[in-house]
């Protein structure tokens, strides 16, 4: 049986790995080799939930702990067919951030437990790899000032560099690291030699459920 159905890929890491710069110039290498390919982002703020979210990170509202925990989680959900639609017709989806920054950055606050921020987004469709840029904390701050959205501290930025990697010990999932340290060319070219792999190996073996 033959699904040929496109690959879903995650780029994690914390702020200023670069997620957004590879992710962009990963869907322009596909493209150009002929593959097809999209990028996605979470949170996707252009919807109803996403529009909540962004002004919360704008702190523009303020939003109880566990409620915008789900609302990040609802976020993905809402995505959810649109991304089984497009892997179905061959299209490969490359998402900036997915449940992973979501579990990292709410267990990152006092008094989340990781199995609790995982329960929401248990089942989500399952990333078919998922590319962790890792970067230190020191270099990142180099990479420019934080911005004024909230989590942009190198404290929370570092508790949350933990959870990634509590996450990371998770075999269930397809993790790589990548050394995010080098230039944006090294690592591209990293990051394309295992999405093309995964692309490959991908096609044939049914969409996983997350955490499940
Ligand atoms: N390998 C690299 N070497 C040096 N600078 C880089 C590298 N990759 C990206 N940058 C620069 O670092 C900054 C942050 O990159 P980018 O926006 O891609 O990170 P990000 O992980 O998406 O950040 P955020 O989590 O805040 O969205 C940008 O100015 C970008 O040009
Ligand atoms: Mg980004």
């Amino acid at each position: 049986m033959s699904y040929r159905r496109g690959a879903l890929i995650v780029l994690e890491g914390v702020d200023k790995a670069g997620k957004t710069t590879q992710c962009k110039q990963l869907v322009h290498a596909l493209q150009q080799s002929g593959r097809p390919a999209e990028m996605m982002r979470f949170p996707d703020r252009t919807t109803q939930i996403g529009q909540l979210i962004s002004s919360y990170l704008e702190k523009k509202n303020n939003l109880e702990d566990h409620t915008v925990h789900l609302l990040f989680s609802a976020n993905r959900w809402e995505m959810v067919p649109l991304i089984k639609k497009k892997l179905d017709q061959g299209i490969t989806l490359v998402v900036d951030r997915y449940a992973f920054s979501g579990v990292a950055f709410t267990s990152a606050k006092p008094g989340f437990t990781l199995e609790w921020c995982k329960q929401p987004d248990v089942g989500l469709p399952k990333p078919d790899l998922v590319m962790f840029l890792q970067l230190n904390p020191n270099v990142a701050a180099e990479r420019g000032e934080f911005g004024t959205e909230r989590y942009e501290t190198s404290v929370f930025q570092r508790t949350v560099q933990q959870r990634f990697e509590q996450l990371m010990k998770d075999t269930s999932v397809n993790w790589k690291v990548i050394d995010a340290a080098r230039s944006i060319e090294a690592v591209h070219n990293d990051i394309k030699v295992l999405c093309e792999n995964s692309i490959n190996e991908s096609e044939n073996l049914p969409l996983g459920e997350l955490w499940k």
